[in-house]
């Protein structure tokens, strides 16, 4: 599996699995095919309800933990210094470990500062061994960024083919923050990227669907792609997409594909601010 270096020299795997809407009774199944497969990034969140399930196929799997990258997210309901910290212990709880690979805000909102000092301490304890945001867009991830001591090392954003992010990729460099893909083949409702007939049509000249171009696309500029299936099938379709590059100009001909480069969700939008703070807040 290739690997990018984070700005702490910590190295993570390029390509991943995602476990965002897998019940909690389903994601031991999942994160176990994934393993088989040959997965070994693993993204989940205190707020999908499944961190125990991570945690149990890794057990069960005998991959050396050294070998795994975890990766999970405090939720808005546990920002603030004190309670960040708690839930960061009962994560490593919950997925039977003693450090996580990459932590994340998984929000920005609710005291995002003080989340953000419960995990440079837990960096420092050796408790996480790299920390980042998610969702942070541009204007939101520059004022964070400017006044925190330690920079995020990933910011984990809604990014694939359609929704290029590519406003925020220079503020991102900066502070050498890594950008991280969420829905790099759409989310729910995907028919769009997975039957887009320019992916698919630069995917025959390499045996490869429209998934796998587009997940190519994503890993080729550098970004770290977190794929979820429910099918083994798919998820190895997915992980396969190391053996075959595309040129600068399929690279460049996706970029005309871009229809929201910021992404889909209005996290400035009140009514949406509204609903997340009084329901998690
Ligand atoms: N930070 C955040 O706020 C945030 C938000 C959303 C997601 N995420 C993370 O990002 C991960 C990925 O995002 P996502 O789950 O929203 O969306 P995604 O990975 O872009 O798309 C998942 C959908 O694509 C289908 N699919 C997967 N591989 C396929 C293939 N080869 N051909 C056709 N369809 C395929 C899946 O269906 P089947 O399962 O039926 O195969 C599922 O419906 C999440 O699991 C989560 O870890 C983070």
């Amino acid at each position: 599996m290739e690997t990018i270096r984070l700005s702490n020299g910590v190295e993570m795997p390029l390509l991943g699995y995602g476990v965002f809407l897998v019940s909690p009774q389903e994601c031991e199944r999942c994160v176990t095919d994934a393993l088989e497969v040959g997965y070994r990034l693993i993204d989940t969140a205190q707020a999908y309800y499944n961190e125990e399930g991570v945690g149990a196929a890794i057990a069960k799997s005998g991959i050396r933990r050294e070998d795994l990258f975890l990766v999970t997210k405090v939720w808005i309901s546990n920002a603030g210094e004190e309670k960040a910290a708690r839930s960061i212990d009962e994560s490593l709880r919950k997925l039977q470990t003693d450090y996580i690979d990459l932590l994340l805000i998984h929000q920005a909102y609710g005291d995002v500062f003080g989340s953000w000092r419960a995990m440079e301490k837990a960096l420092e304890e050796g408790k996480v061994r790299a920390i980042g945001v998610s969702n942070f867009q541009a204007a939101r991830f520059f004022d964070f960024a400017h006044y925190v001591d330690i920079k995020p090392m990933v910011n984990q954003l809604q990014c694939n083919v359609m929704t290029q992010q590519t406003g925020i990729e220079p503020l991102l460099r900066e502070t050498q923050t890594r950008m991280m893909a969420w829905g790099p083949l759409g989310g729910q409702g995907v028919d769009g990227i997975v039957k887009n007939e320019t992916l698919a049509a630069i995917g025959e000249k390499y045996g490869k669907t429209a998934a796998q171009v587009a997940l190519r696309w994503l890993t080729q500029r550098g970004i770290v792609a977190i794929p979820k299936s429910s099918h083994k099938e798919r998820m190895k379709q997915n992980l396969d997409i190391f053996d075959f590059a595309l040129s600068a100009d399929e690279m460049e001909k996706i970029c005309t594909l871009n229809q929201h480069d910021e992404g889909t969700i209005n996290f400035s939008d009140p009514a949406f601010v509204k609903y997340l703070i009084e329901t998690y807040g």
